[in-house]
C-alpha cells in the first residue's frame, strides 16, 4: 500500500496538466494511465501537429448544460498561458487559420513537454495499468489496480476523456464512477463528427464524394464558415464537425456552398453576357466542377445559358445557396473528436473540479461536460480545468 496525495487517472492532456501543477506545489502524485503511452490523442491530433489551442478561446466556444461553468478556469489559465509554456519549451509554432495554434514540428514535442513537467514536479507517471476498484476511506480514497497494488490518497482526479474513439483507450470510465458517488451525468453523444445521409440522398451526392468546397453551414441561428467535404457516407470537413455538435437526429441543417456569392443573380448576369455559354461552365466558376455538372444535369438544363429559363438559374441557386439537408445520424464514437455531455457541472465546483457532496473527488477534461469547438479548443479546456485541479488538490 503506498500513500500520495493525489492519484490522478488518465495521462492525457487534462491529467497531465494537473499532476504537473500538483507535483509544484508540492503534493505527492501518481498518474496512471491503462495505455502503454501518455497522450495519445495529442499524439494524432491536428494530423500529428497537435492543434494545441486557439488564439480566440472564450466561453461562447464551448458546449455545456451551463455555459458558464468553463469560465473560471479558462481565466485563470488561458491560452496566453499555454502558449508562453510552449514558447518556454522552444517549441516552434504557427496560427493555421482562425486563430488555431500548431506546432511546426510534431505533437509529440507537447507530450514530452507535459511528462518532463510533470516528472520535474516529481510526480510518478505509471503506463498499462487500470483501477479496478475505488473506495472511499475516510477523508480520502482507496484506488486497487489492475497489477495488484492499491494506493491511498486525500485526492482523486479523474481525467479519463470521454467516450470518442474506443480503438485508442476511450472508456466511460468517468461515468462509472461518477455514478458511484451519486454524480450526474448529462447524455452524452459523439460531437466533431461527420454527418451521414439515408440511402437515397447518398445516391444522389455520390459522384460528389471527394469533392470539398467552402461552405457556411447553420442549424438555427448557429453557423459555421469553414471547408465541407462530400464523403461516401454523407458530409465531413470542419463546417460539418463544427455543426455536428448543434445537431440532433430529426432535424435539418442548412448548406450555402457559395458563401458570398448570389448564385441566382450570378447566373442571370452571366446569361446575359455570356448567353451561349452552358449551365454548367457558368456554374462551374461558383462552384468545383463536379458540383456544377451535377446541379445543372439535375436541373435537366440542356443548351446554353440563352435557353435556360431564369425558374432554372433560380432553382439551381437555390440548391447552390440554400441547400436544406436532414442528415439521419452520425459517424459515431468511432471518428468522433470529442464526446459532448458527461460530468453535469451542476454537481462541481467551477474554480477547482471538485465534486461538491464528495470532497477530494475531481473531474477535469473532456470527461467534464464541456465541449468545445473544433480548433485547439477542446486542448484549451483540457489545460485549463487540469491547471485549475491542479491548484486545489
Ligand atoms: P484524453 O482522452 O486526452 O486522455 C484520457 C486518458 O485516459 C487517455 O490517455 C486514456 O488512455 C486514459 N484512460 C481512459 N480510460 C481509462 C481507464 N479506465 N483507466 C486508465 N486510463 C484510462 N482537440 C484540440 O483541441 N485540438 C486538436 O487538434 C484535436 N485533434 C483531435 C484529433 C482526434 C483524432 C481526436 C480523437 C481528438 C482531437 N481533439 C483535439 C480532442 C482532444 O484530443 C481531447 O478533447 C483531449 O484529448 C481531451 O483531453 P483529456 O485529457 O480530457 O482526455
Amino acid at each position: 500500500m503506498q500513500a500520495f496525495d493525489v492519484v490522478i487517472v488518465g495521462a492525457g492532456a487534462a491529467g497531465m496538466m494537473c499532476a504537473a501543477q500538483a507535483g509544484r506545489r508540492g503534493r505527492s502524485v501518481l498518474i496512471v494511465d491503462h495505455a502503454q503511452a501518455p497522450g495519445e490523442k495529442i499524439r494524432i491530433s491536428g494530423g500529428g501537429r497537435c492543434n494545441f489551442t486557439n488564439l480566440d478561446a472564450r466561453p461562447a466556444a464551448f458546449l455545456s448544460q451551463n455555459p458558464r461553468f468553463c469560465i473560471s478556469a479558462l481565466r485563470r489559465y488561458t491560452q496566453q498561458d499555454f502558449i508562453a509554456a510552449v514558447d518556454a519549451r522552444g517549441i516552434a509554432w504557427h496560427e493555421k487559420t482562425l486563430g488555431q495554434l500548431f506546432c511546426d514540428g510534431s505533437s509529440k514535442q507537447i507530450i514530452e513537454m507535459l511528462v518532463d513537467d510533470l516528472k520535474a514536479a516529481g510526480a510518478q507517471l505509471r503506463l498499462g495499468l487500470s483501477v479496478d476498484r475505488v473506495s472511499r476511506m475516510g477523508e480520502g480514497f482507496e484506488v486497487a489496480f489492475s497489477d495488484g497494488s492499491v494506493a491511498r490518497c486525500a485526492s482523486l482526479v479523474v481525467a479519463t476523456g470521454g467516450k470518442s474513439i474506443p480503438k485508442m483507450g476511450a472508456t466511460g470510465w468517468a461515468y462509472d464512477i461518477a455514478r458511484q458517488f451519486g454524480v450526474r451525468v448529462v447524455e452524452t453523444r459523439p460531437a466533431l463528427v461527420p454527418l451521414t445521409f439515408e440511402v437515397g440522398a447518398l445516391e444522389r451526392i455520390k459522384p460528389l464524394a471527394g469533392v470539398s468546397v467552402d461552405a457556411v453551414v447553420a442549424h438555427g441561428k448557429t453557423r459555421f464558415a469553414e471547408g465541407m467535404l462530400f464523403t461516401h457516407r454523407g458530409l465531413s470537413g470542419p463546417s460539418i464537425l463544427q455543426i455536428s455538435s448543434y445537431w440532433r437526429e430529426g432535424e435539418a441543417i442548412e448548406i450555402d456552398m457559395a458563401p458570398g456569392t448570389d448564385v441566382f443573380e450570378a447566373l442571370k448576369a452571366a446569361k446575359a453576357s455570356s448567353p451561349r455559354q452552358a449551365l454548367h461552365t457558368a456554374l462551374g466558376h461558383l462552384v468545383p466542377s463536379r458540383l456544377a455538372d451535377l446541379l445543372a444535369a439535375e436541373a435537366g438544363a440542356r443548351g446554353n445559358l440563352a435557353d435556360t429559363p431564369d425558374k432554372t438559374l433560380r432553382a439551381v441557386g437555390e440548391a447552390v445557396n440554400r441547400w436544406r439537408i436532414k442528415p439521419v445520424g452520425s459517424e459515431g464514437y468511432r471518428t468522433a473528436e470529442v464526446t459532448l455531455g458527461g460530468i453535469d457541472t451542476r454537481d462541481l465546483s467551477s474554480t477547482t473540479m471538485a465534486v461538491n457532496e464528495v470532497p477530494g473527488l475531481h473531474f477535469i477534461g473532456e470527461a467534464v461536460d464541456v465541449t468545445g469547438w473544433l480548433g485547439g479548443y477542446n486542448f484549451q479546456w483540457a489545460w485549463s480545468s487540469g491547471w485549475a485541479a491542479g491548484q486545489a488538490v
